[in-house]
């Protein structure tokens, strides 16, 4: 999704602004630009595809002594990738210059109106209303033509803005869309993401909605859009920009998928209690009655963080006995769900900016239920504008597809599913053994990962098939639904992902000789009924890849390739399985020569609708 970096201070920002960009490439992009004030006025540089090229573009016409600049990185939405529609955009004395993330609601209107008053426009993008709608209200003042501007937007917007006759002023201002303003010495930075930043400072203050930002060399201010002042307080990022970087991977999926073990150890750090059976969640102490006293809950998020949802209602119904049920954040905010007293949603988001998500949580906090955000990105939108929380401390994620993440956000369902179960229905000795099970995983993860030389093979062997089908069971269905999204997102190939039982409903017209199709066929309670549709899919020819538990030699007889994992209780079994499915699309992928941390069409945070 789009970026933005901008940079205000006494170094030359041209370098800042690339780097800032490229650290912001994982987020997924079509074209990038930056514009720098120069000693002529200002430079914009846009180029589409990847930065690389912009760069070579830069060097052309460095501009050594610009100390002042916005850049961008954009993944259309209005407006096809074009060199004119990347931004910055302009307005039309070319002076005044704007890089936007979001949607203007209004931008028909808008482009209607400044079109009357004679304004000619260069692109078909809903952004460049704004810099000649600031160009119309500056009177000399960048902020105040900033403000009375976004007076007049309806919509989202994360925007920075400068202008070549204000040579010491940066303008940032956000509304639905994130931004932070890097605190540094002598120099302030703006990001949508603070991975862009943290090279130069971790000090950051988070904009709220409808809040903007004057900085200067000597200093920054604070208002809402209606001037009234407002006190930020500076916080710390908890990211250094090792943990950012590849570490000698091949690609940063890669490098998570591995991390899973030391990930998974952080989200769980100081939060079991060995004693009581219970996990320590201090995000949730402040409304634990309420919680406990939970008549229902739903569950809700997008793509990876709803399949984590689905995992989230069995353990939840199964230990906790809360009825649960789980909601698409994209259904749940249009559907006027039913909020009763008792409703609980818990928001699940690696990002904490996903827009649909956040309008679920803005939209049944409104209606008086108690949300309870699961969430990476500290101090991120949804993080903020939840009741209670809890993080998952599995460090920054940068691979498109969510890896790690999806564990972490497992495991913390765990945890939340023990702090409710021991203050209702769940006995000592139950919690203890779940507890027991839990600290084991990060192991049982390495154990799977030595094994990642067997899943190449496979891999290897089946990276030319065009459809694939992913089956599983209870714990085991969504674990399916993940395996077949980790296969679709980065290596373009079909995939589907279904409750082992719906096959013969339908889907099961479509195996033919040699179609692979992935079995989650651990031992436990449906162990049986997986091995009787292990055998409706050999008998019509298709390859059954099964993930299976050590020591289980009858399925060795059944399936054409096994892939081993650890005996653990039901519950935990998906935070293994999923593992070899990770990496089973990351081999695949990259056998069929995709861009694995790029894929095509994706983006890593869905700040729009
Ligand atoms: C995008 C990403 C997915 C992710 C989803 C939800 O579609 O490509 O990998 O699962 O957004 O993101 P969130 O940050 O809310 O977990």
């Amino acid at each position: 999704m789009c970026g933005i970096v901008a940079y205000i201070g006494a170094r030359e920002a041209e370098p800042i602004l690339v780097e800032g960009l490229k650290r912001l490439e994982y987020r997924g992009y079509d074209s990038a630009g930056v514009a720098i004030l120069c000693g002529d006025g200002l430079r914009v540089v846009k180029e589409v595809g990847r930065i690389s090229r912009l760069e070579t573009l830069l060097v052309e016409r460095r501009c050594a002594e610009g100390k002042l600049g916005i850049a961008h990185t954009r993944w259309a939405t209005h407006g096809a990738p074009t060199v004119e529609n990347a931004h910055p955009h302009t307005d039309m004395s070319g002076k005044l210059a704007v890089v936007h993330n979001g949607i203007i609601d209004n931008h028909v209107a808008l482009r209607k109106l400044l079109e009357s008053e004679g304004v000619v426009f260069k692109t078909q993008t809903d952004t460049e209303v704004l810099p000649h709608l600031f160009a119309k209200y500056y009177k000399g003042d960048l902020a105040e033509a900033v403000r009375l501007g976004l007076k007049d937007v309806r919509g989202t917007y994360g925007i920075a803005v400068v202008h070549a006759d204000q040579p010491d002023v940066l303008v940032a201002a956000r509304n639905g869309s994130p931004l932070i303003v890097g605190v540094g010495d002598g120099e302030y930075l703006v990001a949508s993401d603070a991975s862009a930043i943290i090279a130069h400072t971790t000090r950051v203050i988070y904009l709220e909605d409808r809040e903007m930002a004057s900085m200067s060399r000597e200093g920054f201010q604070t208002t809402n859009i209606e001037a009234v002042p407002t006190t930020k307080e500076i916080q710390q990022v908890e990211w250094d920009l090792e943990e950012i970087e590849k570490k000698g991977y091949a690609h940063f999926m890669l490098k998570e998928i591995c991390e899973q073990p030391e990930s998974l150890s952080n989200t769980l750090r100081g939060r079991l209690n060995f004693e009581d059976g219970q996990a320590v969640l201090g995000g949730l102490t402040a409304c634990a009655k309420e919680l406990t006293r939970a008549r229902r809950i739903i569950l809700t998020g997008c793509g990876t963080a709803w399949h984590a949802c689905l995992v989230g209602e069995c353990m939840l119904e199964d230990l906790a006995r809360i009825p649960c049920e789980v909601e698409y954040a994209s259904e749940l905010r249009y559907r006027n769900p039913i909020i009763e007293d008792g409703t609980v949603v818990i928001a699940i988001s690696q990002s904490g900016e996903t827009a649909d998500t956040l309008a679920a949580v803005r939209e049944v906090r409104r209606k008086g239920a108690l949300v309870l955000g699961i969430v990476n990105v500290v101090g991120s939108s949804i993080a903020r504008e939840t009741d209670i929380g809890v993080y998952l401390h599995a460090g920054p994620e940068i691979g498109v597809a969510s890896t790690k993440a999806f564990t972490s956000q497992l495991m913390v369902l765990v945890l939340t599913t023990l702090f409710l179960g021991r203050r209702r229905h769940m006995a000592q000795h139950q919690a203890l053994e779940l507890i027991k099970g839990v600290s084991e995983v990060p192991n049982q993860i390495r154990r799977i990962l030595e094994r990642a030389g067997e899943v190449e093979e496979i891999a290897r062997r089946y990276k030319d098939r065009e459809n694939w089908l992913y089956l599983g069971r209870g714990y085991n269905f969504p674990v399916a639904l993940e395996g077949a999204l980790k296969l679709k997102e980065i290596s373009y190939v079909h995939a589907e992902g279904l409750p082992a039982a719906e096959m013969k409903h339908g889907p099961i017209a479509l195996i033919t000789k040699g179609m692979p199709v992935v079995f989650l066929a651990n031992r436990g309670l449906q162990y049986e009924k997986i091995m009787s549709n292990i055998e409706e899919v050999k008998s019509r020819g298709g390859v059954v890849i099964a993930i299976a538990t050590e020591g289980d030699e009858e399925i060795s007889q059944r399936a054409d390739h096994v892939i081993r994992v650890p005996d653990v209780a039901e519950p935990l079994q998906p935070l293994l399985n999923v593992v070899p499915l990770q990496l089973l699309a990351y081999h695949v992928a990259v056998l069929r020569g995709c861009a694995v941390d790029k894929p095509r069409n994706l983006a890593k945070s869905v700040t729009v609708e």
